[in-house]
């Protein structure tokens, strides 16, 4: 059965039915373009991440505004991308199993396609799957710069880079230097603090590989937390940032960086109030409307009203403390801010956009979430 969309185009923001994952369109193409002149202005390259958004066409809209493809995370992430007309994609991630890299040699005689790896087992499945598949792979060996996740020593990187020279049908395409834990760190020197140390390994990894007579074109990572530093590095010559393009209540909380384009938020989770007593509204939005892994969303434009977790289907609103404000009655609508976009956009079959305003907007775009689900 496929799932109705909460919405058709051409319906005023007040029909679509709830809860629903909703998009400020004019909100998301000003962050495309205030990240695309952030890239352009540094002579960086942008390839945003598409975890955040699993959406073919928010990455057509990406590499029209100068994006020169997108990251994703998953196999299967990157087939139903390419699916959906996407013809550079970058798997950022490390991929094992002899099942998955034979689906990524075959993607690879479609598009173009790089994948990161972290071992020399790793490489050794890849090539013989390129082989198979007669297609060619650009890949990225993994640098571990602080979070303490998928990654190599500098040192190992030089070694890793000089075994994928050796296989044809792989290209050494550069190094992988993202920091994930730095992404939230609420200050701004705190996350320039994590950068440094990223650039330090990044920068001992680029001299490991060259030492070796192997060059290496390209230093790629950074997030929406931190790629200001990344930028200013000198040695970060690709930006991944992915969250930008909507800007989640955890995002927000963040300490913006000094020279940050003013990212706003995008996307939103429509709701109303089904229920009502004189302490409290409970609204239609639970977390299988949203994710709570980074805390509960944000009340859009209510920060006189507390948003409680009511369980998988509701949500409980409550004055703040001193708040002079009312609460909403029956049948009121409501916009959240989600705490985490990305597994967030992975609960919803469609986007529904709206052009002209959250309140006063129209329906310009119904678009299905391409990459659903697409975990593996
Ligand atoms: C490898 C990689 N690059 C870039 C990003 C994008 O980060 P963000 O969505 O925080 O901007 C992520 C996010 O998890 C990632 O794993």
């Amino acid at each position: 059965m496929s799932v109705r969309a909460q919405a058709k185009v051409g319906d005023a923001a007040a029909a679509i039915d709830t809860p629903a994952l909703v998009i400020d369109l004019d909100a998301m193409e000003r962050n495309i373009a205030r990240m695309a002149v952030f890239a352009r202005e540094r002579g960086l390259r942008l390839r945003p991440h598409a975890k955040t958004h699993k959406s073919a066409d928010i990455a057509r809209l990406q590499c029209a505004a100068g994006a020169v493809g997108v990251c994703v995370q998953k196999v299967s992430e990157a087939e139903a991308l390419a699916d959906g007309g996407v013809a550079d994609l970058y798997l950022s991630n490390e991929v094992i199993a002899e099942g998955k890299l034979a689906r990524v040699a075959a993607l690879a005689r479609r598009v173009r396609l790089a994948l990161a790896v972290d071992s020399a087992l790793g490489i050794d499945r890849l090539a013989r799957a390129v082989a198979h598949a007669g297609s060619e792979v650009e890949v990225f060996v993994e640098v571990e710069v602080g979070q303490g996740r998928c990654g190599v020593t500098p040192v190992e990187a030089g070694r890793l880079a000089r075994q994928v020279v050796a296989h044809p049908g792989l290209s050494f395409a550069g190094l992988q230097a993202y920091h994930g834990g730095a992404q939230h760190l609420r200050s701004a020197a705190e996350r320039e603090a994590a950068i440094r140390h990223a650039v330090g390994a990044a920068s001992a990894a680029r001299a490991a590989v060259t030492s070796l007579g192997v060059a290496c074109p390209l230093v790629t990572g950074a997030g929406t937390g931190s790629f200001v530093f990344e930028a200013a590095s000198g040695i970060y010559g690709e930006l991944q940032a992915g969250s930008y393009v909507f800007l989640d209540r955890d995002y927000a909380d963040n300490e913006p960086a000094p020279g940050a384009p003013a990212f706003e938020h995008a996307l939103f989770v429509a709701t109303q109030v089904l229920s009502r007593s004189a302490a409290h509204a409970v609204v239609d939005a639970g977390h299988k409307s949203h994710a709570i892994d980074s805390g509960l969303p944000r009340v859009w434009r209510r920060d006189d009203i507390e948003f409680a977790n009511g369980g998988d289907e509701h949500g409980i609103l409550r004055l703040r403390h001193g708040a002079s404000g009312k609460l909403p009655g029956l049948g009121e609508r409501l916009w959240l801010v989600p705490g985490h976009c990305d597994p967030t956009v992975n609960l919803h079959d469609h986007y529904v956009g709206l052009r002209g305003g959250l309140d006063a907007g129209t329906v310009e775009s119904v678009w299905p979430v391409t990459a659903r689900g697409c975990v593996t």
